[in-house]
């Protein structure tokens, strides 16, 4: 059985998300009728994860569509769905897939738009299927991803050797279509034969790494160990690190990269141990307007993620607290960053911006 976070049904236009917010305690699929609901799983955590967030994003856009096509002309159409599309972008601010994801689709519905041989219905058409295509691509580019990371850390592998790689937050088949980006690397390594072990973080304060990557691990049968976020050092020291893979929200054109609170402080930790830190992300994931990591923006969240759990206080009455979701890791502390079409140094983005212009969110 494969763990499925997004269930897409084509005939009926139907969308039903994992709740994450349940895991693993409990299995339950909510239905996402519309944009409303799209924006209220994404904001609510029910559905997380840079890759994932745009493609229940955007699908529940198709499922406005499918469900509701009385349009009156084009232009209508075309200034619903951008509207549509930057309500979406502000369901959550740090991840940039979905800001992406909007501009590619507000770029096609000006050119279905303006174009005289589409009619209404055929741009309609269009719209859905570029959406439903996105989720066959992530999980081909995953594969990808899983494909260039295993042989990149292999390079400094001896033949018969094997790998032990820490891993933070959650990047496996939740946070995506399927497969994942730095899980999809761990996948591909034990998929070898060439994994050892993995240690994944529990991922204070949202636990993404104890509830969602735990249970991917245990559902896969890959052998795997939770540590608590002030043990990465520990782990680091004594348990023989090949790498560090982690996943990305945000990776500006100077390979700074934004990813959940915490990753900072492991490449910072990495880099003392010299073991390679590597970011695993989708050519999606690069912002391409962003020059460094110090513009992007960072999501704060509710201070009783920290205060309480399962909603039994455990922080004393009274104190403040500060709850940045993520942090920005400098491109100093990047070894590489694994994407679809190779693993780049953060130095090369900028080559990779002039080289594959289609990939340049304007
Ligand atoms: O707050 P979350 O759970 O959405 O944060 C998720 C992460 O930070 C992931 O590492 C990132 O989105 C990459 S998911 C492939």
């Amino acid at each position: 059985m494969t763990l499925q976070a997004i269930k897409w049904d084509k005939m009926d236009g139907k969308l039903e998300i994992l709740d994450q917010t349940l895991l693993p305690a409990t299995t339950h699929y909510i239905q996402v009728k519309d944009v409303e609901d799209g924006w209220k799983v994404i904001h609510k955590m029910q559905v997380r994860g840079a890759p994932a967030i745009a493609i229940v994003g955007c699908l529940s856009l198709a499922v406005e569509i499918i469900q509701h096509p009385e349009y009156e002309h084009k232009t209508a159409f075309r200034q619903n769905i951008e509207s549509k599309l930057n309500y979406l972008v502000s369901a959550r601010p740090t991840a940039v897939n979905m800001k992406t994801a909007a501009n590619e689709l507000i770029k096609l519905a000006n050119f279905l738009c303006d174009s005289d041989i589409y009619t209404l219905s055929q741009m309609r058409d269009k719209f859905i299927s570029d959406i439903e295509e996105m989720l066959r691509k992530d999980v081909a580019d995953n594969k990808s991803i899983g494909n260039f990371g295993a042989h990149e850390i292999l390079r400094n592998v001896p033949k018969d050797g094997f790998t032990r790689i820490l891993t933070h937050c959650n990047t496996g088949s939740l946070a995506t279509a399927g497969y994942g980006t730095a899980l999809g690397v761990i996948r591909s390594l034990h998929e070898l034969g060439k994994l050892e072990h993995v240690y994944c973080t529990e991922t204070r304060p949202y636990n993404q790494g104890a509830r969602l990557t735990a249970y991917e691990l245990v559902h896969d049968k890959i052998p795997a160990t939770l540590i608590c976020d002030d043990m990465v050092a520990a782990v680091l020291k004594t348990k023989q690190i090949t790498a560090v893979v982690v996943g990305a929200d945000r990776v500006a054109v100077n390979g700074d990269t934004a990813n959940k609170i915490g990753t900072y402080q492991i490449a910072i930790l990495a880099k003392y141990h010299n073991v390679p830190f590597y970011v695993a992300a989708p050519m999606t994931s690069i912002d391409f307007q962003m020059p460094n990591g110090d513009n992007i923006i960072i999501e704060e969240r509710s201070e009783r993620e920290m205060t309480h759990m399962n909603d039994k206080r455990i922080a004393a009455e009274g104190i403040k607290c500060w709850n940045p979701s993520f942090d920005v890791t400098p491109a100093s502390l990047i070894t590489g960053i694994i994407t679809e079409i190779g693993t780049f140094k953060p130095s090369e983005l900028i080559r990779v911006k002039k080289d594959t212009s289609e990939y340049t969110n304007k």
